[in-house]
């Protein structure tokens, strides 16, 4: 399975932090935003990874992440003139992901739980009994998402996007999984009201055909929203606290593909060596031992 990473757009709702920065950049505590869902790509064992942004900011994710090599991957970079849609990212993304699956995690969301990793591999085997994974997660507001209706025995009937009147409290967390269809499918729909191809048509798509699994993500789960600046704060906060608390970091993504096995021991304190002035190099150098 493939693994694409959209972070484009322009962050309007962060403005004045995103006029010259791209927000997936931009540091949710320790560390930059994108290191999040390349977590979730990482604990999904996905290690061919290609990442989208805009003209303007794909430099700054190049100097980044590089060619992935540094954690045992490979990552390929691709532009999107405009925020055209997030199924946009297949069409970008068709060579790329050539006649495999895909795993599409948005370049600004946020997870953490203790049976993420169980949640991922019941996905990609998701996808392949049935063609498509995603999620529902129980918020407060969903009307700012895709939000999935549900019928008395629990089977989804619709998802809706951005719904004035939402018909359940559960959205659809921006971590999408498909078989290779999805492609066909992304150069069939049609762009929205608001002028963007919607990964809600897509899933619509699958549903129709009968070929969508939606799981509802638990109380343990954490799905965090960094739309706002309170929201940037809020998921600060959060990663800062559990850190501190427990020592364990959150979304280190040279501590994850250590642990997967995808670079060794050396490889690890290397990478500590190099950031050691930080607490973060400091805990890559303690798991390096
Ligand atoms: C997008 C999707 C929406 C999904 C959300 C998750 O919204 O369109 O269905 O629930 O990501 O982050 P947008 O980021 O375009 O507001």
């Amino acid at each position: 399975m493939k693994g694409i990473i959209l972070a484009g757009g322009k962050g309007t709702r962060l403005y004045p932090n995103t006029i010259s920065v791209s927000k997936q950049l931009l540091p949710i505590y320790d560390k930059p935003l994108i290191y999040y869902p390349l977590s979730v790509l990482l604990l999904a064992n996905i290690r061919d990874i290609l990442v989208i942004s805009s003209p303007e900011a794909i430099g700054g994710y190049k100097h980044l992440l590089g060619d992935g090599s540094r954690i045992g991957v490979h990552i390929e970079y691709a532009v999107q003139e405009q925020p055209r849609g997030l199924a946009e990212a297949f069409l970008i993304g068709e060579q790329f992901i050539g006649g495999d699956s895909v795993c599409l995690v948005l370049g600004d969301n946020v997870f953490y739980g203790q049976y993420f990793s169980g949640l991922l591999q019941q996905a990609k085997e998701q996808v392949q009994e049935s063609g498509a994974a995603i999620f529902g997660y129980p918020v407060t507001d969903p009307s700012a998402f895709g939000v999935v209706e549900f019928d008395e025995k629990h089977h989804v009937i619709s998802i809706e996007e951005k719904p004035a009147e939402p018909k359940s409290n559960y959205a659809v967390p921006g971590l999408y999984f498909y078989n290779n269809d999805v492609i066909a499918i992304a150069k069939n729909i049609r762009p929205s009201a608001r002028g963007e191809l919607e990964i809600t048509a897509v899933n619509n798509e699958y549903l129709r055909r009968g070929q969508l699994r939606v799981t509802v993500m638990g109380r343990g789960m954490v799905w965090l929203d960094t739309g706002s600046p309170k929201g940037m704060h809020k998921a600060s906060g959060f990663v800062k606290t559990v850190q501190e608390m427990q020592g364990f970091y959150i979304s280190c993504i040279e501590e994850i593909a250590w642990r997967r096995g995808f670079i060794d021991d050396r490889q690890l304190r290397k990478l500590g060596e190099e950031l050691k002035m930080t607490e973060y190099g400091q805990y890559l150098l303690s798991l390096a031992g």
